[in-house]
């Protein structure tokens, strides 16, 4: 498999690629800002566009959207939540298995930071989109986005094994990646083991990441 992480601009705003060389195709997940970018690097690598695959419906995540397919021809696809706003030509839903060449990408309903939110897994690499950064969570409003990202956090991601690594959707921590043991030791919204803990938290991460000198 090839597994890509490329910086695209925006707001530390990553974008991936997944490819099959053996069958020579790719799917281009949240080909934000620079489309181009990630369609030229897969004709680099002999793999031919085969998906656009969104994580959520944020601007900052489907702004290529439009200009991706332009290219490719390829189609797009996105939690049914977002079918209304971002017109897919596949929605999907929890627990969907999406075939690219002999990969088989699973798609995980996660909601909380928006209501489309979902995350991608493939052959051990989970895209997080924004639910799940190096060493933080997906922003929310501190009532019912924070109880659904509160759960999808650990009634999905959490259950996956501790050699996962994770790829979240923004440059926003100490590293480009991590792992989900590695998140569930050290991330301080995932050792919140209430759901009281973890919005209080969100209420006083400005102090918190002040006091522990986190950026
Ligand atoms: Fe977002």
């Amino acid at each position: 498999m090839i597994f890509e992480q490329i910086d695209i601009g925006g707001d530390r705003n990553f974008g991936y690629i997944i490819g099959d060389p053996k069958e020579g195709v790719a799917a281009l997940v949240d080909p934000a800002y620079c489309p181009e970018k990630l369609v030229a690097r897969c004709q680099e690598l002999e793999l031919r566009v085969e998906l656009i695959l969104n994580t959520h419906s944020h601007p900052d995540h489907i702004n290529g959207n439009s200009r991706a397919h332009e290219l490719t021809q390829a189609p797009i696809l996105c939690h049914e939540a977002a079918a209304g706003l971002l017109h897919p030509d596949r929605s999907l839903s929890d627990g969907d298995k999406i075939t690219l060449g002999s990969l088989t990408i699973s798609v995980l309903f996660t909601p909380g930071h928006s209501p489309d939110s979902i995350c991608f897994l493939v052959n051990g690499k989970l895209i997080s989109g924004d639910i799940l950064f190096v060493g933080k969570v997906g922003g929310t409003d501190l009532g019912e986005g924070a109880r659904q990202e509160y759960e999808s956090l650990h009634k999905k991601l959490m259950t996956l094994p501790d050699d996962v690594e994770v790829y979240p959707g923004h440059n926003f921590g100490v590293a480009p990646s991590s792992t989900i043991g590695n998140e569930r030791k050290t991330n301080p919204f995932l050792l919140r083991d209430t759901l009281e803990g973890f919005i209080d938290l969100k209420k006083n991460w400005t102090a918190y990441k002040k006091k522990h000198g986190i950026a």
